[in-house]
């Protein structure tokens, strides 16, 4: 654990030197849980914007990208129930005044038993090698059986306590658990409370409850509303989605872990709108296909896990996230949610205009239900980057920092290295940038020897060094060397197109997602 505070700290810390992310408003000592991507922070964030954007977009024909206004009518937020019931029941700790969201510290409290499970089932795993059977181990081994059990009881009363709104059963839970606070160690609560997390502000010049307007908390709705313009004017067929990338809003209490919880934030949301009835098919089918997205990037199967929600947010009839294994454990990454016909009837009752979809093949009118994939951009940054993060020792004993992040995401995707600063390899650098900028973000580095250059954009994950030395005035060849396996090879500039395609375009990583 505290080897993983340390890798997040890293990260912290590698992220400001190389410029990936800064505290922002950094001269004044900064703004807490608020964060500026600086110039290669963007470029990858872009990147993985693309990734998404390309991968729900172009890759469907059934599905359309928007982009709506942040500041959307305040009635939007009441019919989204977003008004009344987007609340975070809070705790405080008497002794340390630090507060926690209840429902977190029995969260934190069940994946410590979880821990104890995995812990016996490593050790068993040792034991028997080969021959072991993990599936009938975890049914067999009487203290895998008993933290289950635990792990289950103290879930189900989470649930009928949250479910119920019923707060004073949530504390008590807490207290029965021996739950302690993580600073003091007291378990003198407080009593548990309902706290909005949308940010409010006034529109115009006149203060009032008539001009208070919200900062959307989610991209969504953007979404919903604008459902029926979508369908009409692109003619879209059911089953259709509607995608779109934004910043949405949270007055989050506990922000914190660097960018994983922030109080601004970005969504990538898609919005897939069904025949009702067809909804746990589809449900299955994007929790499928976002898997495949995320697995694509080679990050590591095992860095994924599901997990079903204890507690459904006020609109879901099923709802999963997508964990990611973070520097501070398994967190999730990516909700999808099964939502029902809650948002758009919801807006028909509060617009009093019709949200119903005329269904040609069927001939009749329905309001269709609605498969949510919703991703925070940011935690998918952190998990590129925490995945990416590596200290390696090499063969002749020296240590690198690399960033293995997936090449066709990487900031700069080639540097171009002339061998020195003299005798016209400068100028060749230059047309070989010229020839290949208009694909790819590529940097010419002049500075120290080779190696400390190759050490340099290992440090910020460049995929492939381009050096030109005093042969390519003669015979057009350079030496490529690549970032992960370090091997170099002598090619033609002619080359260089097809092999950059290859190693980092975007086909080469999209085309996986239609095998
Ligand atoms: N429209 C559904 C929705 O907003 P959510 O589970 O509340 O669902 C979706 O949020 C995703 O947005 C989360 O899985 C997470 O990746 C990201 N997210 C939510 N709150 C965040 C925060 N405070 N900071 C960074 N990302 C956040």
């Amino acid at each position: 654990m505290e080897q993983n505070q340390d890798k997040l700290k890293e990260i912290i810390s590698h992220s400001k030197e190389y410029g990936f992310i800064f505290p922002s408003s950094d001269i004044y000592d900064g703004l807490a849980a608020t964060y500026d991507y600086g110039q290669l922070g963007s470029e990858l964030k872009n990147n993985i914007k693309q990734y998404w954007w390309k991968a729900m977009t172009q890759m469907h024909q059934n599905i359309v990208g928007i982009d709506a206004s942040i500041f959307m009518h305040p009635k939007t937020w009441k019919a989204s129930g977003h008004v009344d019931a987007f609340n975070d029941p809070l705790i405080d700790n008497k002794d340390s005044k630090k507060r926690y969201r209840a429902d977190v510290l029995i969260e934190e409290y069940i994946e410590k038993i979880n821990k104890k499970i995995i812990k016996e089932i490593t050790k068993a795993k040792k034991r028997f090698g080969e021959t072991f059977d993990e599936e009938q181990f975890r049914k067999t081994n009487p203290n895998v059986l008993r933290n289950a059990s635990k792990i289950e009881s103290i879930e189900k009363s989470m649930k009928e306590a949250l479910n119920a709104n019923d707060l004073k059963g949530l504390r008590q839970l807490i207290v029965d658990l021996e739950i302690a606070c993580p600073l003091s160690g007291s378990r003198e609560w407080t009593e548990v409370r309902q706290f909005n997390l949308m940010f409010a502000t006034e529109i115009g010049s006149v203060a009032g409850e008539s001009s208070k307007i919200y900062l959307r908390p989610e991209t969504a709705q953007g979404i919903f509303v604008n459902f029926l313009n979508v369908q009409k004017s692109g003619r879209m067929k059911i089953p259709f989605g509607i995608a779109q990338i934004g910043k949405a809003f949270r007055n989050e209490i506990i922000a914190r872990q660097f960018i994983f919880r922030m109080r601004e934030f970005e969504q990538m949301e898609m919005q897939f709108f069904v025949l009702p009835g067809e909804e746990m098919k589809w449900y299955d089918y994007w929790k499928s296909m976002r898997e495949k997205w995320h697995k694509n990037l080679g990050l590591g199967d095992t860095m994924y896990r599901f997990h079903d929600h204890i507690k459904m947010a006020h609109y879901a009839n099923a709802a999963c996230d997508i964990e990611f294994d973070f520097p501070m454990g398994f967190k999730e990454l990516e909700g999808i949610h099964s939502r029902t016909d809650f948002d758009l009837k919801q807006h028909e009752e509060h617009s009093g205009k019709k949200l119903a979809y005329f269904d040609p093949e069927l001939n009749k009118s329905y309001v269709p239900y609605v498969i949510e994939t919703s991703i925070g951009l940011d935690r998918m940054f952190l998990a590129v980057l925490s995945a990416s993060f590596k200290h390696e020792i090499l063969d002749d004993q020296s240590k690198r920092v690399v960033l293995r992040i997936p090449p066709a995401l990487a900031p700069i995707k080639a540097a171009i290295l002339p061998l020195v600063k003299k005798d016209g390899l400068p100028e060749i650098a230059d047309e070989i940038a010229n020839q290949l900028k208009f694909e790819y973000n590529l940097q010419i580095d002049l500075k120290d020897s080779i190696g400390k250059r190759y050490r340099r954009q290992d440090a910020i994950g460049t995929p492939i060094c381009i050096t030109v030395d005093h042969d390519t005035k003669n015979d057009q060849s350079v030496t490529i060397r690549y970032r992960d396996t370090m091997k170099q090879e002598r090619i033609q500039i002619s080359e260089l197109p097809n092999i950059l395609e290859g190693h980092l375009g975007w086909k080469t990583l999209l085309s996986n997602l239609t095998e």
